[in-house]
């Protein structure tokens, strides 16, 4: 048989990179194997994914060195940052820039960096429709990620640029499930106007990026979007009626709104929504759920999703 290639995978332990390693690990016949990144080789989320199968390894993605290593040998690498973790896109840029770095050093064969759009080419910094955050950026966790497609390409390497959407998880651990009102009754509530939200099972774009590996040298060179469904905030309400077997409504609010909330990047989430609402055709475009399925033919709808998730959803006040 074949030598298997190796998939180094960052973030393995988190949704992006764990989808993918589950991926990997359940196609034993695909031809690949699974190296999966994390900062501590003893935890249990780490211990699980050796138990499934993969070869787990010590990085940091702070660590240029550490990622040198961990890339070696490897023929592919899934390249993700944590905005979240930290809140700066000076890091994550920085971060991104380690893990272009390190790939080239290992001559990695096919990288796929998992990015957003860099907003500023759509709303310049002097556009006044949304705040600047930050000092230099309109929606901080999406800009650094698409500017740091940059520093793939000027290193040439073989690199799938992979535009993510929303993920149908933020309903269990972002808080942005349904919540009960005053009068008792459950709110969606988001800042989407009457627009679609491209969204997707977290799970799947872990699936998608192995639909890439999969695919050998087709997809280097290219931006691949992916979505589940493109779903307004009423659909989606009238999915969780379904799912929850009570009424679920949608709440729209205004985008100034939402960025006052006063949550730790209630603004930059703001400025998201916003520019996904003025820019909806060109977001919603970029995003192809039959690009998806063609990637990943177990693809879940929304309404598959939270058959299989509503009981993991806080519904709280
Ligand atoms: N939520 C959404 O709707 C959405 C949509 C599109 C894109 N995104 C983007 O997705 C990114 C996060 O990906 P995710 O959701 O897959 O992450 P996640 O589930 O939060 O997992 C993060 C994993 O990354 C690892 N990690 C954190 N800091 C690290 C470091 N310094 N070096 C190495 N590993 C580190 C951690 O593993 P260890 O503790 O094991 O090291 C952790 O398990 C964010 O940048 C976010 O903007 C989110």
């Amino acid at each position: 048989m074949a030598t298997k290639k190796t998939v180094a995978v960052v973030g393995a332990t988190g949704a992006q990179g764990g989808g993918l390693v589950r991926a990997i690990l359940n196609d034993p016949q695909g031809g690949f194997t699974a190296r999966a990144l994390t900062r501590d080789v003893n935890s249990d989320k780490a211990k699980k994914l050796a138990e499934l199968g993969a070869e787990v390894v010590a990085a940091n993605v702070d660590d240029l060195a550490s990622l040198e290593r961990a890339f070696q040998g490897a023929y592919g690498a899934f390249c993700v940052t944590f905005f979240w973790e930290h809140f700066s896109p000076e890091k994550e840029l920085a971060e991104a820039t380690n893990m272009a770095q390190a790939a080239k050093r290992a001559a990695i064969q096919h990288v796929i960096w998992s990015t957003l759009e860099d907003t500023r080419k759509w709303v310049p910094l002097s556009d006044v429709r949304m705040p600047t955050l930050k000092g230099k950026y309109k929606v901080p966790h999406l800009d650094a990620k698409g500017e740091a497609n940059q520093v793939f390409t000027d290193l040439g390497l073989p690199v799938t640029f992979l535009l993510t959407s929303f993920y149908w998880d933020n309903f269990i651990y972002f808080g942005m499930g349904p919540k009960k009102g005053a009068d008792g009754k459950l709110a969606l509530t988001l800042p989407l106007d009457d627009k679609k939200l491209p969204g997707i099972a977290a799970e799947d774009i872990g699936r998608c990026a192995y639909g890439i590996f999969k695919r050998g040298h087709e997809l280097i060179g290219n931006t691949v979007g992916i979505a589940g469904e493109h779903l307004t905030g009423a659909q989606m309400a009238a999915a969780f009626s379904k799912a929850l077997g009570t009424e679920v409504v949608y709440n729209a609010v205004p985008h100034a709104v939402y960025r006052s909330f006063g949550f730790p990047g209630a603004d930059d989430l703001g400025n998201m929504f916003q520019f996904k609402c003025d820019f909806n055709e060109y977001f919603c475009g970029a995003r192809n759920p039959e690009t998806a399925r063609a990637l990943n033919s177990s693809l879940e709808s929304f309404e598959h999703w939270l058959a299989q998730n509503k009981s993991r959803i806080p519904l709280g006040e």
